[in-house]
């Protein structure tokens, strides 16, 4: 199309050439070119964080004078429209306006004429986006922290009541030493206030405010810069125009963050997986977080589990997604950019869904104490107990104590028993020192209350510790 675009038209979605840039512009794009080009179909999950950048945008503009109060009038009242709009689905989201920060100024301009078009003064898409996706980054950091405390909060209280539930403590998978349920939830308690720790720790880093830095080198405009940062909740401005709006660190913080967690969520996911399993039924799942088979009637499986323990792969590709976007790009904004939310949007939708499928199966899941018990005793899971009686009460040098203890677990296993089943007159002939008070140690109940060591086992350890957790977590 050849005619000139009238810059004026309030309405150019009819016009080939983009609104935007049309007055450089003869022609339309192709197909292909505004198939890749657009972000609308994902940015648009921006569209509050976008208004919120826009109102304390015009609200300084207004301040310095570079807008009327009429102006500003018209814009928070355009905006408040077409956020409601947008809430109520009724917004008609268009392509070829690219993306969600064009489709909403568009939409202002539509609606209110010229103090639509002043409002990008000062800004650039380039600010714009990274302002944006920083406050949608930050929201989700802020909803995640809370489905964290939670999961630690169900995991805390079910610590609590079984903090002297006796089950067996595994390296390698194989029995090792007895523990408790109880300390065995806590472990996971430490590693996902862990995990909100990083969080934190992203969002001090996260917060400062790139508008103002518009398209790379800044504005000759009197921007003030401190007073958006403020409104907008930011610390402070980012110090760096280039820097600002080519930088996606926070993202990859974010993404980082979730890796680590989703990791941890996937090690619990196949520990219940796991305990469900029927060789162990540690624990059972209700109806409510179960599948059945199509084919095996007897079958009730933990898909819930399996999924998250799956999602990491999702949101671990995310992270790898977008650091390879970023790595070698020269300053200052790219396109390859846009391609920054849809890993960040995925990663946090999967990280949000896998924290409540867990919270729901940590509330959910009915543990079989007695058979976890009945467990926790066999493989000779009390012959470290046995050893450290002969180091406390014979005061055999340790490794000499292991080296006795072998010999005691040798002559239980040639005889198909537990230790607490040798006779006592079978222990002295491997060791004479050997007293009635050894049967004392050999239980698991003895094992673990011996465990008393700061961050051991011992059911008063884990039951002060799920306390401090609750306090905490209020
Ligand atoms: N949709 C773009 C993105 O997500 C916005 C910034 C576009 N800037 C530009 N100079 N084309 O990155």
């Amino acid at each position: 199309m050849s005619e000139t675009p009238n810059l004026h038209n309030s309405d150019l979605r009819n016009s080939d050439a983009n609104q935007q840039w049309g007055g450089r512009f003869a022609a339309g794009p192709s197909v292909v070119m505004q198939e890749i080009n657009a972000s609308i179909g994902f940015d648009r999950k921006m569209w509050r964080q976008d208004i919120r950048g826009s109102l304390a945008h015009a609200a300084m503009l207004t301040k310095l004078g570079i807008l009327t109060l009429q102006d500003e009038t018209d814009i928070k009242t355009g905006l408040a429209a077409i956020a409601a709009d947008i809430d109520a689905g009724r917004f008609a989201f268009d392509e070829t306006l690219e993306d969600i920060h064009m489709n909403i100024e568009a939409r202002l301009t539509e609606r209110i004429g010229d103090a639509g078009r002043r409002l990008h003064t000062g800004r650039s898409r380039n600010d714009q986006v990274a302002t944006d996706f920083r406050l949608w980054v930050r929201d989700a950091i802020d909803g995640l922290d809370a489905q964290i405390a939670d999961v630690m909060r169900a995991m805390a209280e079910r610590a609590a009541t079984f903090a002297d539930a006796v089950m067996p403590g595994f390296t390698h998978l194989q029995t090792a030493q007895p523990v408790t349920f109880g300390h065995h939830l806590l472990a996971y308690v430490e590693m996902l206030a862990r995990d909100r720790g990083r969080l934190a720790d992203c969002r001090k880093r996260l917060n400062e405010c790139p508008l103002g830095s518009a398209a790379l080198a800044g504005t000759s405009f009197p921007l003030d810069r401190e007073m958006t940062a403020r409104e907008l909740g930011f610390d402070r401005p980012t110090a760096n125009s280039l820097d600002a709006v080519s930088d996606r660190d926070f993202a990859l913080e974010f993404l980082s963050a979730a890796a680590i967690s989703a990791m941890h969520l996937s090690r619990l996911a196949e520990e219940i997986v796991i305990w469900c399993s029927a060789p162990y039924r540690f624990i059972r799942l209700s109806d409510a977080f179960t599948t059945g088979s199509s084919i095996m009637p007897q079958k009730r499986n933990p898909d819930a589990a399996e999924l998250v323990r799956a999602k990491t792969g999702r949101i671990n590709g995310a992270l790898v997604g977008l650091l390879t976007v970023m790595k070698g790009l020269p300053l200052a904004y790219a396109k390859d950019m846009q391609e920054d939310k849809e890993p960040a949007f995925d990663a946090a939708d999967a990280w949000a869904l896998s924290l409540a499928a867990i919270a729901g199966m940590v509330r959910d899941m009915t543990p079989d104490t007695t058979r976890m018990r009945e467990f926790a005793g066999s493989g000779f899971a009390t012959a470290t107990d046995l050893a450290d009686w002969l180091v406390r009460v014979l005061k055999q040098p340790f490794r000499s104590a292991h080296h006795t203890t072998g010999r005691l677990v040798a002559m239980a296993e040639a005889r198909g028993v537990d230790l607490s089943d040798l006779t006592l007159a079978e222990m002295q002939s491997v060791e004479p020192g050997i007293t009635e008070e050894i049967f004392g140690v050999l239980t698991v109940e003895a094992s673990v209350a011996s465990r008393r060591s700061y961050g051991g086992t011992a059911p008063t350890n884990v039951a002060a510790q799920a306390a401090r957790w609750l306090k905490a977590l209020g």
